[in-house]
């Protein structure tokens, strides 16, 4: 069967642990000045709906490095995902060309119809459902900076969104508390919630709604935007329901530990994140952005010689 990379869930902690080794090394590999041109000879199609200035140019790098080739496809150059032809027609011509396919698209029933339809690898380069390249890349980050995955506290505060579900997925199985801090109204859905805590994985999950009870003993206090993308026309609301879920320097204190800030990227400081606290050495923010470089070479390298 192929194997794809849609969201964490489907991965046991031991692969996760085995992809982070692999990032590591071909990371220590990189910094000496070597590459491992292992995906020579191979080509990856690169499908994105969406804006990306990280994922993308990570992705394409990546597999450069990696010895292999990009053909990058912008929605008007197929005439729209699923508008000129059938997606079942579609991925079964890529099929014969590629060997993975990476896509960034609205819904994630179009990422899994794709799935359905594949006998390469079909990579999630963030849904509106998960994003789960980042979370791993922010595993990878974690580690470093502390050394280990086990026990650190992750705290979420923000909107209950693609990227806090794959974090969640990432710490339930990396033995991670995650605990994620949102309004109400932007709280993650029931049946999330209570699946996440079905994981028989090593990590925890809380959610509350009051950020400086969230953050106590936090390790790590991550924010992404409150409006993202396909979501343009709720930002003023969103603005006004999310005042007092910004991180502040007042609110890192609140941890009472020697946390860190990390955030996705982009970042809209004033809003989810002050400009000090994004530019403080609290922030770990770019030390995330180059590792999606290094986590998704270990997971191209991963997919396409394994299947
Ligand atoms: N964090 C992230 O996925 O960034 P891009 O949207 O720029 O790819
Ligand atoms: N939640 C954000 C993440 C951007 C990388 C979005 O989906 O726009």
């Amino acid at each position: 069967m192929t194997r794809h990379f849609l969201e964490i869930e489907h991965y046991s902690p031991d692969e996760l642990h085995a992809l982070l080794i692999q990032a590591a090394c071909l990371k220590r590999l990189y910094l000496e000045g070597g590459l491992d041109p292992c995906l020579k000879g191979k080509t990856m199609a690169v499908l994105f709906e969406k804006p990306s200035l990280r994922t993308r140019i990570s992705f394409e790098v990546g597999m450069a490095q990696l010895g292999g080739a990009t053909v990058y496809l912008r929605p008007e150059d197929m005439g729209g995902l699923g508008q000129r032809e059938p997606i079942r027609d579609l991925m079964r011509v890529l099929n014969g060309y590629v060997n993975a396919v990476v896509v960034r698209t609205f819904g994630h029933e179009l990422l899994l119809e794709l799935a359905h339809h594949a006998r390469i690898p079909v990579i999630n380069a963030l849904t509106d459902l998960a994003h789960p390249c980042q979370a791993m890349a922010d595993m990878l980050t974690i580690q470093e900076h502390f050394g280990e995955l086990a026990g650190r506290k992750v705290v979420f505060v923000g909107d209950g969104n693609n990227v806090a579900r794959s974090l969640a997925w990432a710490c339930m199985k990396l033995g991670l508390h995650f605990v994620i801090a949102s309004p109400e109204a932007y709280a993650l859905p029931e049946d999330f919630v209570s699946h996440v805590q079905e994981e028989t994985g090593p990590g925890r999950f809380s959610a509350l709604q009051d950020p400086w009870e969230a953050v106590r003993e936090a390790d790590v206090v991550y924010s992404d935007t409150w409006t993202s993308m396909g979501q343009e026309k709720e930002k003023e609301q969103r603005i006004r329901d999310f005042a007092g879920y910004q991180i502040t320097r007042d609110l890192m204190a609140a941890t009472g530990k020697k946390s860190v800030v990390m955030h996705c990227l982009p970042a809209y400081r004033g809003l989810e994140i002050t400009d000090e606290v994004i530019e403080s050495p609290q922030s770990i923010v770019f030390a995330q952005a180059e590792n999606r470089l290094h986590f998704q070479r270990a997971l191209l390298k991963y997919l396409i010689l394994t299947q």
